[in-house]
């Protein structure tokens, strides 16, 4: 079989992720351009590589809010598409972008779906009520420096951007959508961020299933993202970084580039279409629609050379997890 044509627009960010990432799929891929506004690529306009070497795969890794335009030339240019998550930033553009994309493949960038744990998750717990994330990482100042969306109301955030695979994990294992009742408890560190890093999330559906979400990028010790999952015959603990089911890692995470692939070459399932993430979508809209964040007084934070560190956080972040109960209903930040 002759190599599949791929290209990338979005390339000086993560998208050097993805570079590395085509390069290991060896003969199977063909990279025919890098596109980025940045100078140092083969094209500064995808349009124009778009039309100039027509390849039969994209990989789109740009800021959230370009999402939606630059696939849609993508999709125009009768290319299939893995697109970066958040895939977009509203149910509108989700719909849009879904009506375009019919007789296309399109794969979203939640590269936690291709874990092997998730299979696995059913014969331990069995049926899933719920899902709690513990999640607490360090982000020093200049990452909310580093691009124009950084930071910026309505297009970033702990919950849309960093702990997205988080989201999108705990809704996949419980399999819930809306209708949902959500519940918010967001902190912001710096007063020139406009978004949370810290908070919780509780989201409820009227037959009982529930995710809890409990994270900060303010921490610290590290807890890499730590999912409990309670079913009706057990519960378990899943790393979704690591692909850790209880106290093991089970190797055999399949790419989503890979898997683009086999969809493509051999109707293998796709790990990731977009209508799958499209409750991930409802509820980042509702994120970002949300007030600003409360801004927590100085005080109580550690300045450190580089950032901001909220004493106690990882060990605050896990009990909230384990409770299953918001920040201020533990007494914190009061
Ligand atoms: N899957 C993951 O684990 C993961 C990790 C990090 C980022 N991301 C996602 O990847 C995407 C990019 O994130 P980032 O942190 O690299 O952002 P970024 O802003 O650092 O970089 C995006 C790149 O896109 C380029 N760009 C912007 N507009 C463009 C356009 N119209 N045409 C071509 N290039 C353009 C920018 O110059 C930049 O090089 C986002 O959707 C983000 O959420 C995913």
């Amino acid at each position: 079989m002759s190599p599949t044509s791929v290209a990338l627009i979005g390339a000086a960010g993560h998208g050097a992720w993805h570079l590395r990432a085509i390069d290991a799929l060896g003969e199977r891929v063909r990279l025919v351009a890098t596109c980025d506004v940045q100078p140092g690529f083969d094209y500064t306009d995808h349009r124009v590589m778009l039309a100039e070497r027509k390849p039969e795969v994209v990989v789109v890794c740009t800021p959230p809010h370009t999402h939606l335009p630059i696939a849609l030339d993508v999709l125009d240019a009768g290319a299939d598409l893995l697109l970066e998550k958040p895939p977009v930033l509203s149910l509108a553009d989700h719909r849009r972008l879904a009506e375009a994309a019919r007789g296309r493949v399109l794969q979203v960038g939640f590269q936690a779906l291709g874990s092997p744990t998730l299979p696995l998750l059913a014969e331990r717990v069995g049926e899933v009520v719920s899902a709690s994330v513990a999640g607490a990482w360090w982000r020093p100042d200049s990452y909310w420096a580093r691009s124009s969306w950084s930071g910026r109301r309505g297009r970033d955030g702990a919950l849309v951007n960093p702990f997205a695979h988080a989201l999108m994990q705990a809704l996949a294992i419980t399999g819930i959508r809306p209708p949902w009742t959500i519940g918010l408890d967001r902190y912001r560190t710096r007063a020139s961020v406009e978004v949370e890093d810290t908070a919780t999330l509780r989201l409820s559906v009227p037959d009982g299933r529930s995710v809890f979400v409990a994270v900060t990028l303010c921490s610290g010790d590290f807890v890499p993202g730590d999912i409990t999952v309670a079913g009706r015959d057990g519960t378990a603990e899943v790393g979704y970084t690591q692909d850790r089911l209880g106290g093991q890692v089970v190797p055999g995470r399949i790419g989503l580039l890979s898997n683009l692939l086999d969809h493509r070459d051999h109707d293998a399932p796709l790990l990731v279409p977009l209508e799958r993430t499209e409750p991930f979508t409802a509820l980042a809209e509702a994120i970002l629609a949300g007030d600003p964040p409360a801004l927590l007084d100085p005080a109580r934070l550690v300045r450190r050379e580089d950032g901001v560190e909220i004493p106690g956080a990882a060990a605050l972040v896990r009990r909230a997890a384990a409770e299953r109960a918001h920040f201020h209903e533990i007494g914190a930040f009061q």
